[in-house]
């Protein structure tokens, strides 16, 4: 172990000078994706190629991101979805940005203690399976504000592919299927799920096998001829409604009626000269990953070196404080007031920085505030237009395929997104985060989210488009994939592939993907109290999507040479494609 990191700040410009100005060199990740008009990556190859087909035509890249959307509502039904909800965050070529919040809401018969019972304990299973769990979904209200806003084509051209791909059904390859591992049991619950996602004899699918969703295709033919108006208005929420209030859930066709999307100023902050845009509240995602990249500036990162100890602890620590904030005082903007300004201060980071000991892990209920009592499928895409505009978006319906639940006629996947509100403070929800009473359930309230699509730029230019799902691993996977670019110089492929760490105050562990530090790493680590460990719960960590613009690399893009767009679908997606053109 070096003195201390605080120590060595002069030797990391000389050392990120040299690994910026040496020829690339290539880690065990396979080559980014290349291309000089345009890139689509998502996690599922059918619905980037009709993501590049919009570009090809002339479509921009918010076009791309509806078509996109779509699609993966028929192609990745385990995250992407209509029945959901999710961000768009939006670059423009002149270098304007936006955000369109279209996450789920609370219906109006919501409250408080709605997952608790006469004891005020917490019922298992309430807020994450069958219709109680269900927000009110945003996605197909979304993609209209963002196309009719800021898109040039028509929505009928847009929703035309998706609507193909369930009509006719598309082929089922193994990275298909392995999305599908797991929910046999939980689909075979729901008739109407059951009935679209299993075979007859209730098996999974097989590869080979063709997916087709006859509802599904039939709902989203009505959204083209009718718009919006058919899903928030018409016969989608009228049989939403009824299959809720069927099975027990509280939706109301006035829930839907009231649905209405919010235009956002993004989070900004600056890391090391590079301007971070990303999602503000009701999504912790882009003032979180701000506040640890604050945190972090103060360390020299490039200098200690990718999973060193040193590099690691500060890592630790900026997330274990940063999280303190996320999971105390963030909740949705129209009913908290969030401290963003704070947070996103730098002297805030440099009063963390000191209270950061360079030779011992902190202790995560020292940290507890006065007053405050003791999923993982989302997906990610990242577009990036000829003219320069770039989107990026996370839409999710929280868990895998949601709260397991179809209404019948419909072919949509609901959400289970009431989950991630504090159903009782104090207690851990599906992604381990314990948090409080900002968060806390009310009508027509915004759960916390996580989901962070975001959009770097230098110089005025646009220069990494990145996100990913994974729950509250979201914020860091994306932190992650930027400091291995800007830091560490990985190219934007190696720097989504590389293994992560993970810290988020509580539980006070560290979670490491396998092979992510050096048996020697973890001893140092271990000898300075932190408690390293592979998480078994989580076979998968989130599936990052990245572009990088110039080159593949920073030393690419100071070398001059590279291609104008670099795409990487994460190595841990199987069904996954970066396609430009
Ligand atoms: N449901 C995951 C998130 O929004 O953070």
């Amino acid at each position: 172990m070096r003195t201390s990191c605080l120590n060595v700040l002069t030797f990391t410009l000389v050392a990120a000078l040299s690994s910026v100005s040496s020829s690339a060199v290539r880690a065990a990740s396979p080559e980014p994706v290349k291309a000089e008009n345009g890139m689509v990556v998502t996690a599922q190859h059918l619905a980037s190629d009709i993501g590049v087909e919009v570009l090809k035509k002339g479509g921009n890249a918010v076009d791309a991101a509806v078509a996109v959307g779509y699609a993966l509502a028929v192609v990745y039904p385990t995250a992407g979805n209509i029945g959901g909800g999710g961000f768009m965050t939006i670059r423009f070529k002149d270098g304007k940005t936006t955000f369109l919040d279209f996450r789920e809401r609370a219906p109006a018969a919501a409250t408080k203690a709605m997952y608790l019972d006469d004891k005020g304990q917490l019922v298992d299973g309430l807020s994450t399976e069958g219709y109680l769990a269900v927000g009110v979904p945003g996605p197909v209200l979304g993609f209209e504000v963002a196309r009719s806003r800021y898109g040039t084509r028509p929505l009928q051209e847009l929703i035309a592919p998706a609507i193909a791909l369930a009509k006719d059904g598309f082929r089922l390859e193994q990275g298909d299927i392995d999305s599908f591992d797991g929910e046999t049991e939980r689909l075979g619950k729901d008739p109407a799920a059951a009935a679209i996602f299993l075979k007859p004899d209730g098996k999974p699918f097989a590869v080979g096998e063709t997916l087709v969703q006859a509802d599904l295709a039939a709902s989203l033919s009505r959204i083209s001829e009718k718009g919006t108006d058919a899903f928030y208005k018409g016969p989608i929420a009228d049989a939403i409604v009824k299959a809720s209030a069927d099975k027990g859930g509280i939706l109301a066709k006035t829930d839907f009626e009231k649905y209405a999307v919010r235009e956002l100023e993004p989070v900004k902050c600056n890391y090391r000269g590079y301007d971070i845009v990303s999602s503000p509240p009701p999504s912790s995602g882009g003032v979180i990953i701000c506040e640890i990249l604050n945190v972090l500036e103060g360390y020299p990162l490039s200098y200690l070196g990718y999973g060193s100890a040193e590099t690691v602890h500060a890592m630790i620590e900026a997330m274990r404080h940063a999280y303190v904030d996320r999971n105390t005082t963030l909740g949705d903007p129209s009913f908290v007031e969030n401290p963003i300004a704070k947070l996103l201060d730098k002297a805030y980071a440099a009063e963390i920085r000191g209270k950061i000991d360079p030779f011992k892990a902190g202790v995560s209920q020292a940290l507890m505030p006065e007053g405050f009592a003791e999923s993982k499928e989302t997906t990610h895409y990242s577009i990036i237009d000829d003219e320069g505009n770039a989107v990026a978006v996370t839409y999710t319906l929280n868990g895998s395929f949601g709260a397991g639940v179809v209404a019948p006629g419909t072919g949509i996947l609901l959400n289970n997104e009431m989950d991630d509100f504090t159903a009782k403070p104090g207690a851990p929800n599906l992604y381990g985060l314990v948090q409080g009473e900002a968060n806390a359930i009310a009508p027509g309230k915004t759960p916390l989210s996580s989901m962070s699509p975001t959009i770097v730029s230098k110089d005025g230019k646009p220069f990494m488009v990145i996100g990913s799902p994974g729950g509250a691993r979201i914020i860091t996977i994306t932190l992650e994939a930027i400091l291995n670019v800007i830091d560490h110089g990985m190219n934007i492929q190696e720097a989504v592939d590389a293994p992560r760490i993970h810290h988020q105050w509580l539980p006070d562990k560290v979670f490491m993907e396998p092979y992510a530090l050096s048996p020697d790493t973890r001893k140092l680590l271990s000898a300075m109290g932190h408690d390293v460990q592979i998480d078994k719960s989580w076979s998968i960590w989130g599936q990052a999507t990245g572009i990088l613009v110039g080159g593949e690399s920073l030393a690419e893009i100071s070398e001059g040479g590279g291609a104008r767009y670099n795409g990487a679908v994460d190595s841990r997606i199987g069904a996954g494609a970066a396609r430009g053109y």
